[in-house]
Formats: C-alpha cells, structure tokens, sequence
C-alpha cells in the first residue's frame, strides 16, 4: 500500500480551498461566518448543510455526515480516502511522488495518451465527413435537416471503411495498447486490426471540459440486422453513468433550465433550432451521478423523453432521481411525434418552446398517471382517485406549492376543492404522528447514553475552545479538566489524542483530529465546528468552564465526605476530624466562588 506523508497531505489540503471544492457540488450562500446549501448526501428542501470557511470542514445538520475536504470528496465521489487524496492532489495540479504510486502515474499517462487519440480521431472523422467518397454520409446529415454549423458544433463525423482509423492512428505513432485501450480499435483472433464503427455517422461524446472520452456511431444504411447504434465501451476516460452528451455545450447556454433527452439527434436537433440548453443521456436510464451534473449546471431540469420509448416508469425514476438531488426536475408533454427531433421539426421550434415552458412538475405527472387508471366518470372509482392523489400531495412540504396544486386539481378534474383539503389534512396529520414518535425514540436512544444535552454543548465548547483558541485554553483546560471529566466518547477520544501529543504539536489540533479515521468523529467535530457558540469574551468563557467543572469537582467531593460522616461508625476519630476540616474548607471554597 501506498501511503502518502502528512506533509503531503496537509499540501493537498491546504491548495484545495474547501468552500471552492464543496461549490462545485452544491450551491452555497453564506450566512455569517458560514456557508450553506442544500445537503448532497440526503435529501432537503431547506439548507442545513453547512461549510465553515476558516475551519475548512462542512457538517450536514440533517443527516449528521461532516468532515474536511477529504471526507467530502470520498463522499461524493464515492471514492476510498486514498483515492480523495489523489483526486485533490489532481485538481490542484500537485505532483505525487513517482516512486509512491508508479501505478497511478502509469495510468494517468494512458489516460493522456487515450485523450490525445480520441481527439485526434474526431478530427480524422470529421474531415472525412467532407471528402467525395462520404456522399452517404454527406446526403444522411441532408435529410436529417443538420446544417454544416451543426456539424462543426458537435464535430460529427464519418467513420472509415475497415482499418483506416488504425492506419491513421499508427502514422501518428500512437502504440497498440494505447489505440485498443480506447476500443477505437479491435484486434482479431488472427492478430489483425481493425476499425470498430466502419462507415458510420460518428458523434464524438464529450465531457464538461470538452475533451473527447467516447463516440456513438449510428449506421447509414437501411439494413434491419445492423445495430441502429454503437457506443464506446466503458474504459479508462469513459463512464457512459458519469457523463451526458452536450453538456460541455449546454453548460455555456445562458438559460438556467437543462432539458434532458434520450438521443444524440434530439439535442443535435434542437441545439440547432435555438435550445443551447439541451444533454443527452447516454443510453442508459438517468444515474445518480447525471443527476448531480444536471444540479450542479443548472436550477431546473426538463425531461424530454420520447413519447413512446422510456415509457412512464423511467420518468418516474427520472424524476425522482433528480428530485432526490434537490432540483427542481419537470416532464415535457409531447404530442403528435415520437421523439423531440421529429417534433420540433414537424412543428417548429416556438412550439416546442411552449412545450418547455408548460412542463408539469412530479406531484403532477404521478396525478396525471393515477388519472389514466381510473375511469373519473364511475363515483367509486372516483372516490379511490381523490384517496390515492391526497397521498402525493400531503408529501408536498411547501404549504403555497401544495394549495396550487389542489387548486389545479380540483379543477382539472372537477373535484371539490374542500373534499381534497379534507383528505390532505387527515393524511398530514397522520403523517405528523409518526414523525413525533419517531423523534421521541431517538431522543429514548440519546438517554441511554445518560448524557444531558447541557453536558453536550458545555464538552463540545471545550473541544471548540481547544480548536479555535488553543493558545489561551490549553493551558487552563488540561491544568483542570481531566480525561474522566468527559462524558462523550467523541470528545473523550478527541481529548486523549490531544493530550497524548506534546503541546508544541497540539496546536495543529485540527490535524490531529483529521487523522483520526473515523465518521462519527469527523461528523462529531465538523457539527462542534460550523456551530456558533457565541462567545464573547474568550477568556472569560474559558474561566468559566473551567470554575463549572471545578465546581462540581468540590461539589462531588462534598457529598462523598457528608455520606462518609453519615457511616461515621467505621472511622477513627483521627479521620473524622480530617474530614470535618476538608468539609469546611470545601464549604468554603464553594461560597467564594458563587
Ligand atoms: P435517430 O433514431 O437517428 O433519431 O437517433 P436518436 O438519437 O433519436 O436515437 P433513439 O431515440 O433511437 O435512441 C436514443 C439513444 O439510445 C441513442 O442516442 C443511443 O445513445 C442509444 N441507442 C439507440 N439505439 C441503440 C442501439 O442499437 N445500440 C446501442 N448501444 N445504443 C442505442
Ligand atoms: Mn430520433
């Protein structure tokens, strides 16, 4: 195993700003000292997710995740903590020593090599696409209506005839490991090479930056046995889950909606017409992953399937997906085509724009498919219609959005507005019930701990005390407060771990702390971190806490003497005297400091 120094990884941590990395994924605002948004990790619709800028950690006060820039980036990425360290260490442009991961280079160096293929290779296509022999080509893009802007846009192509590629790519000294790596390229049983999309209509697919990671290939001609399609293979460069197509361009429109397609030729299409703003899937039903790219580029996302294709089952994920992410995801409802190419084509792009602008939200689009399934003429049915739709809306959480709602509904299908209130409140309060009960069995399950929240907020202070003013609290904190005085196990762990260094080196407390591999910590200091203990005067706040754990000390030992002298019997005269003077000093040193 690799393992990469402290320095190091303080370098790494230092060059990556945790507010600039965390606003690549979330939208931040700041408020005071911090920054909020919307939690990544679950889902919300008010922020309580919060960055600490001087402290570089972020803490999620719903779902409790928190930690430093590493935690979030393995996090969100998925990632092992090793594997943060080199994607930071990346982004920051920071070299890894060679001789820590030969490895890591070795790959990083193919990867290059596999771009600078990809890139060579859409050129060699696209200039294709305007030789004499292309003419099939050249009369397809013709009938598909796609004008030579749009064939420079999206740098479409025209694939060779059986190893042309291949010949290309050796002239320009590329190796046959690097050339088959991208999958451009097969290499036969016999040990020949040849081309993988031979006259074919090629699309290069691009990531955010633009560089080429991968192609899809439709055919030409009209033979029912040929793959309508082919894409890339997954590999080094490309994850058809972690990228969509055209969003290198979409991502520079002006407008803040994405719309979201199912195929190259839709968004071909309608970029042409004047959306900017269009991504395509990439044959696959929308990933966790997409959606975050969709959120990450954009304030609303509209989906725009195919009226027949992904069927009513894939938006409901779509949807739901996206909504899970925090967007704002909406459903286009196209009639008379069978998917947004032929539509805007058949109907002109100011309609399709007026599609765009009447998308239906997810509460309305499972409204309208509950609708589908019964007959609203029949009052049973009718009955079960309006049970089934106050179930969606009492899980809208935005009062106004929710009154809207049922305001369109009672009129769309002609049910009284009060009849739907009724039912909506019942299922709210229902819904009430159970989150109260629930509630009450975490706050069961904290009392086990026995430690009152008081404890909690006075322990975590000491721990942000040490952090934020290590020079005027560690002295009078660790001269007083012992490791048994903790009650937390966090702050018990976090306190030894300061102890155990020298004071010189417990300065870098936070250091210490991020190297404790740990989520529960890392949660447990990131919430004491981004928490406003509104201290004003450090010192006296300090004093404070330390006269509070002194206090109770005295106070303890109070009692422990009054129960000594109650069983008197077993003492000595000696040691009841001894006690008797310990009580009156104690009684002493407790009134001086009321
Ligand atoms: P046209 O049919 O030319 O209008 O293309 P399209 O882009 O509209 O494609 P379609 O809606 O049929 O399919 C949507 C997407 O699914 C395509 O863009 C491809 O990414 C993928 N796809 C379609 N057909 C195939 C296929 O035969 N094989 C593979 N691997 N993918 C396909
Ligand atoms: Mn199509």
């Amino acid at each position: 195993m690799i393992q990469y120094t402290d320095e190091l990884k303080e370098e790494i941590r230092t060059a990556n700003d945790i507010v600039d990395v965390i606003s690549q994924y979330v939208t931040l605002k700041r408020s005071g000292r911090n920054f909020f948004g919307l939690c990544p990790f679950h889902k919300e619709k008010s922020p309580s997710f919060s960055v600490s800028a001087d402290r570089q950690y972020f803490h999620c006060f719903g779902c409790h995740k928190g930690g430093d820039v590493f935690t979030f980036i393995s996090e969100i990425e998925r990632i092992s903590f090793k594997e943060s360290l080199e994607f930071l260490a990346e982004r920051a442009k920071i070299s890894l020593p060679v001789t820590q991961n030969a490895e890591f280079n070795k790959n990083q160096y193919l990867k290059d090599r596999m771009y600078k293929i990809n890139a060579e290779t859409t050129i060699f296509y696209h200039e294709r696409l305007y030789k004499p022999f292309a003419k099939i080509a050249q009369d397809y893009v013709k009938q598909r209506k796609l004008d030579n802007n749009t064939l420079k846009a999206f740098k479409i192509g025209y694939s060779g005839e059986y190893n042309e590629l291949y010949k290309f790519l050796k002239s320009k000294s590329f190796k046959d490991e690097e050339i088959l790596a991208t999958g451009l390229v097969n290499k036969t049983e016999k040990g020949d090479f040849i081309d993988r999309y031979r006259k074919r209509l090629m699309f290069p697919i691009m990531d955010v930056s633009g560089r080429v990671i991968a192609f899809g290939g439709r055919k030409l001609e009209n033979n029912e046995k040929m793959a309508k399609y082919i894409n890339s293979n997954e590999n080094l460069v490309y994850s058809k889950k972690k990228h969509l197509f055209a969003l290198n361009l979409a991502k520079q429109s002006e407008s803040k909606k994405i719309i979201l397609v199912e195929g190259y030729m839709d968004a071909i299409s309608l970029y042409q017409r004047g959306f900017d703003n269009v991504v395509a899937s990439l044959g696959t039903a929308l990933t966790e992953e997409q959606g975050r790219l969709l959120r990450k580029y954009s304030e609303q996302v509209i989906l725009s399937y195919d009226s027949d294709g992904a069927g009513q089952e894939a938006i409901l994920r779509g949807l739901s997906i996206l909504e899970n992410q925090g967007c704002d995801a909406r459903v286009l409802q196209m009639e008379g085509a069978k998917d947004p190419d032929e539509y805007v084509i058949k109907y002109g792009s100011g309609r399709f724009k007026l599609l765009v602008e009447n998308a239906i939200s997810l509460v309305e689009f499972k409204i309208k498919m509950l609708k589908n399934k019964y007959n609203l003429e029949n009052s049973s049915d009718k009955i079960r219609f309006l049970k089934e739709i106050t179930k969606i809306l009492s899980n809208v959480e935005n009062k106004i959005e929710k009154e809207i709602y049922i305001d369109k509904v009672a009129e769309q299908y002609n049910i009284s507005k009060e009849a739907i209130y009724a039912e909506v409140n019942k299922a709210s309060y229902n819904e009430q019930v159970s989150e109260k009960t629930l509630v009450k069995q975490r706050v069961k399950s904290e009392e086990k701990v026995k430690v009152s929240p008081a404890i909690i907020k006075r322990e975590n202070m000491i721990i942000y005390l040490l952090i934020n003013h290590f020079r005027e609290a560690y002295e009078p904190i660790v001269t007083n407060i012992s490791l048994e005085d903790f009650k937390l196990e966090a702050n018990k762990i976090i306190f030894e771990k300061i102890l155990e260094s020298p004071a010189e080196e417990s300065e870098k407390i936070l250091q210490i702390i991020a190297n404790i591999e740990d989520q529960d910590i890392q949660s447990h200091v990131s919430e004491i971190l981004v928490t406003d203990y509104e201290i004003n005067s450090i010192n006296k706040c300090i004093e404070d806490v330390v006269n509070t754990y002194n206090k109770e000390r005295l106070t303890n030992r109070k009692f422990e003497i009054i129960r000594a002298l109650e069983n008197s019997s077993s003492l000595t005269e000696d040691e009841v005297a001894k006690l008797e003077n310990e009580l009156n000093e104690l009684m002493l040193e407790l009134a001086k400091r009321k």
